[in-house]
């Protein structure tokens, strides 16, 4: 199974140090905030990983990851362009999913202790042309995608709103998904939103519109680092994280 890790974008809630480095370089603890995605990747016995960058920062990649190896893994780089929004940097990854071949997403300001392995096995028993998303209880539900649930929930979400004024739930949708090759021909079928870009929950509500996106709640710690307090926090809890 491949993973693919996304991490470009213009991190605006961090200015101004985005301006001088991408976010996911900045420092967690000892390492770039990358290098805790592609541990988790790693942990889940998943080692051929696609990067998908800004041009912004592309030489610091190469020059602190390079090939991978020394993380043990391999990497693969893309660059996306413009901050088109996370669906269009997903689309890049096709090309590097094999045909008929499952796989991991995360968004690289996503961090967490857990081990994935459990939820990748749940995917892999799941129907061909399903996906999976990873919940987390928060605190502000309004700042992230937030599932609904109906009565007949079993399982599968209803819908997702995105940064809902009034959340119809406690939970955020995570920035670990899962999905098939079938997720290439679902952004095929979306439009730029109203900020103008290809947006994740667009994709994923018409999975959930047909009942075919499943959740699970993640038990352990998680965070976004996309803030100045998130980031605080991810580098005091992860700071001996990583060897
Ligand atoms: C994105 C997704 C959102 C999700 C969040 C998780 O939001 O659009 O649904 O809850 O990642 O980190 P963003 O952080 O890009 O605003």
């Amino acid at each position: 199974m491949k993973g693919v890790i996304l991490a470009g974008g213009t991190g605006t809630r961090l200015y101004p140090l985005t301006r001088l480095m991408n976010k996911h370089l900045l420092p967690v603890g000892r390492y770039p905030m990358i290098c805790y995605g592609i541990d988790r990747l790693r942990k889940a016995g998943i080692t051929d990983i696609l990067l998908v960058i800004s041009k912004q920062s592309a030489g610091m990649y190469t020059d602190f990851l390079g090939s991978g190896a020394a993380f043990g893994v391999s990497l693969t780089y893309k660059i996306q362009e413009a901050a088109g929004g996370i669906a269009e940097a997903l689309e890049l990854a096709k090309g590097f999913i094999p045909s008929g071949e499952r796989f991991v997403v995360l968004l690289g300001d996503n961090l967490f202790t857990e081990d994935l392995a459990p939820y990748v096995e749940g995917y892999l028993r799941q129907p061909e042309g399903t996906a999976k998303v990873l919940l987390k209880p928060v605190s502000d539900a309004r700042r992230y995608g937030v599932p609904v649930f109906d009565s007949s929930d079993a399982g599968w979400i209803a819908r997702i709103e995105e940064k809902p004024k009034q959340p119809k739930s406690e939970y955020c949708v995570t920035g670990i998904y899962m999905y098939d090759e079938a997720v290439f021909d679902i952004i095929q079928r979306i439009s730029p939103s109203q900020r103008g870009e290809l947006e994740i929950t667009d994709v994923n509500n018409l999975y959930a519109a047909d009942r075919k996106l499943s959740y699970d709640v993640l038990k352990e710690w998680w965070s976004d680092a996309g803030t100045f307090d998130s980031l605080r926090e991810a580098g005091d809890k992860l700071k001996d994280a990583l060897p």
